[in-house]
C-alpha cells in the first residue's frame, strides 16, 4: 500500500470512529433523556399509589368528617347541606312535570309523564345543549334569561295541545352547585364551582332567579323544586329500586347525597323533628384528608384554578379535572426531554387537554396507539414513536386509576357512616346471622365521566370490592342512572304534588 493509500485508510478510520462516537454519544444523550423521562413516570406512579390500606384511611376520613359536618355548621370541609327532601317518589305518580338542569358542561330540559305505576313513566322530550362558556362569567341576569328562553323554546315546540287546560306547568330546576336551603323549592348560592364565575350570583336565591326570568318572558312556569342534581339521581333511583339510599355523580364536577336519619343531623335539630330522614346533600368535591395521595401536578392545578384551596377531593376525581392534570405531567416531561418533540406552546394552555380525549387515548386499542396520536398532535405534538404513545396511555391510567380507586373509597366512607360497610363495629369474624342482617344497598351513579369512561368506571368497582370485601360487596349495588338527574328531579316536584 503507498503511503497515500495508508494516509486515506487511516483518515477513513478516524472518520468512522468519530461518527460511530457522535452516534454512541446521542444514544447516550437520549438515553439519558429517555431516563429521565421514566423517572418522572415513576414519581408519579408513586405519588398516585393507593393501596387499599390507604384507601380504608381516606373511608375512615369521610365517614369522620359526615359526622363532623351533620354535628356543626362548618364542623367540616363537608357541608352537609339540609335538602328538605324528606319523601322520595314511590312510584304512585301522576301527571307531566318538567326538569331544566344546569350542569356544568351541559345543560338539559326533558318533560316526563307518570302514569301512577312504576312502569308508566314515559320521558318524551330530551333536550341537551353545551353550555355556551360566555355565560360561566356573565352575570346572573344573562343567565336566567338564556335559561328561561331555551324554556320557552322547548314549550313551544310542544305545540298548543299539550297544556289546552291552562295548568301552569310543574317544574324542577336541576341545579348542580351548592345551595343553602331554606326548603325544598328555595335555596340560595353558597359558590360556584367547576369554573363558573358570576361572582354577584354567591347569596341570591337560585330558584327565584328562575322563576323572575320565566315570569320576564310571561310563560307559564312554576319553579316547584330546587334540586342538586345527587338528590335528582337519588330520586330516580329510590323510584325504581327503594333500597336505593345514596346517589353519587362523576360528571364535569363530582359529589354525594344520601338519605340521613334526621336524628343524625345534629346542627339542626329544632327544625326536623317532623320526619323521619331527610336526604342530605354532601358537597363531598370540597372533602379533604391527608391520606389523599396529592402530587406537584395537583398543586399546582388548584393554585391556578378559578377557586384555589377549594374542592380538593373534586379536583382528584372529577371530569372537568382529569384531563388537565395528564397535560400537566406530558407537559413536564416535554420541558425535560425532547421525546415529544419541541415543546408545544398548547401544552401549556389550562383545560386543552379534555378527559374525553383522556379517555379515548387510554380506551385506544389500535395496534399502532393511533388515537393516541391524532390526540397528541391536536396538542401541537406530532410525529411520536409508538414507545413514547405507549408513555401517554400510562399517564392517562395512572391518573384515572387514582380518580376511579379515591371515588370507590369516597362511596365506601358514606357506607361505613350509615352502617352498610358490613363493619359495624366488627371488623372479623362475621357470623353468618350477622350477614344475614346486612342489607342491601343501592347506589345510584351518574354522570359523563362514569357513564362513558370505562376504566374510570371499571377501576372504581373493583376498588369498591377490594374495600367492602367479596362478601360484603354482594350487598351493595351499584347502578346507573342515564340522565338520573334531570328525570329524578322532575320525579320529586311530581312526588310533592301527590
Ligand atoms: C357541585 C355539586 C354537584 C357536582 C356534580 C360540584 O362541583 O358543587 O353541587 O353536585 O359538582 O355536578
Amino acid at each position: 500500500m503507498g503511503k497515500v493509500a495508508v494516509a486515506f485508510a487511516a483518515a477513513a478510520v478516524l472518520v468512522s470512529c468519530s461518527v460511530a462516537a457522535v452516534m454512541v454519544g446521542r444514544r447516550i444523550k437520549s438515553r439519558a433523556k429517555w431516563r429521565a423521562v421514566v423517572e418522572i413516570l415513576k414519581e408519579l406512579e408513586e405519588a398516585c399509589d393507593t393501596p387499599v390500606g390507604r384507601l380504608r384511611q381516606v373511608v375512615d376520613a369521610m365517614a369522620v368528617e359526615m359526622h363532623a359536618g351533620l354535628a356543626s355548621e362548618g364542623g367540616s370541609k363537608l357541608k352537609m347541606l339540609l335538602t328538605f327532601v324528606h319523601h322520595l317518589p314511590n312510584g304512585t305518580e301522576k301527571g307531566t312535570y318538567y326538569a331544566l338542569h344546569l350542569g356544568g358542561t351541559y345543560f338539559r330540559i326533558l318533560r316526563v309523564h307518570l302514569g301512577g305505576e312504576r312502569s308508566y313513566l314515559d320521558v318524551q322530550d330530551v333536550e341537551r345543549h353545551p353550555i355556551p362558556s360566555h355565560l360561566m362569567d356573565s352575570t346572573s341576569e344573562v343567565l336566567f334569561n338564556f335559561l328561561a328562553f331555551s324554556m320557552e323554546r322547548f314549550i313551544e315546540k310542544e305545540g298548543k295541545e299539550s297544556n289546552s287546560q291552562g295548568v301552569k306547568r310543574e317544574l324542577a330546576f336541576t341545579f348542580s352547585f351548592p345551595v343553602k336551603h331554606s326548603s325544598i323549592s328555595s335555596g340560595v348560592l353558597i359558590k360556584w364551582t367547576k369554573g363558573f364565575e358570576i361572582s354577584e350570583m354567591v347569596g341570591k336565591d337560585v330558584a327565584e332567579c328562575l322563576q323572575g326570568a320565566m315570569n320576564r318572558r310571561g310563560l307559564d312556569i312554576h319553579v316547584a323544586a330546587l334540586v342538586n342534581d345527587t338528590v335528582g339521581a337519588l330520586s330516580l333511583g329510590y323510584y325504581h329500586d327503594p333500597d336505593t339510599i345514596v346517589a353519587v355523580v362523576f360528571g364535569t364536577g363530582s359529589n354525594a347525597c344520601y338519605l340521613e336519619r334526621t336524628d343524625a343531623i345534629i346542627k339542626s335539630q329544632g327544625l326536623l323533628t317532623t320526619s323521619g330522614s331527610m336526604v342530605v346533600n354532601m358537597e363531598w368535591g370540597n372533602f379533604w384528608s391527608s391520606h389523599l395521595p396529592r402530587t406537584s401536578y395537583d398543586i399546582d392545578l388548584d393554585a391556578e384554578s378559578s377557586n384555589p384551596n377549594d374542592m380538593g377531593f373534586e379536583k382528584m376525581i372529577a371530569g372537568l379535572y382529569l384531563g388537565d392534570i395528564v397535560r400537566r405531567v406530558i407537559r413536564h416531561m416535554s420541558q425535560v426531554s425532547d421525546i415529544f418533540g419541541p415543546t408545544s406552546s398548547m401544552l401549556s394552555e389550562p383545560y386543552v387537554l379534555r378527559t374525553n380525549s383522556v379517555s379515548a387515548m387510554h380506551e385506544d386499542d389500535t395496534p399502532e396507539l393511533q388515537q393516541v396520536a391524532r390526540i397528541l398532535k391536536d396538542l401541537g405534538v406530532s410525529d411520536v414513536p409508538l414507545k413514547v404513545r405507549k408513555l401517554v396511555v400510562k399517564i392517562c391510567d395512572v391518573v384515572t386509576r387514582r380518580a376511579g380507586r379515591l371515588a370507590a373509597a369516597g362511596i365506601a366512607g358514606i357506607l361505613k357512616k350509615i352502617g352498610r360497610d358490613g363493619s359495624g363495629g366488627i371488623t372479623s369474624g362475621r357470623s353468618r346471622s350477622e350477614m344475614r342482617m346486612q342489607k342491601r344497598t343501592v347506589v345510584a351513579v351518574e354522570g359523563g365521566l362514569y357513564m362513558n369512561y370505562t376504566m374510570f368506571r371499571e377501576y372504581m368497582e373493583e376498588a369498591l370490592v377490594e374495600i367492602l370485601g367479596e362478601e360484603v360487596s354482594q350487598y351493595v349495588v351499584v347502578k346507573a342512572m342515564e340522565d338520573g338527574s334531570s328525570i329524578g328531579s322532575a320525579l320529586l316536584v311530581a312526588s310533592l304534588q301527590s
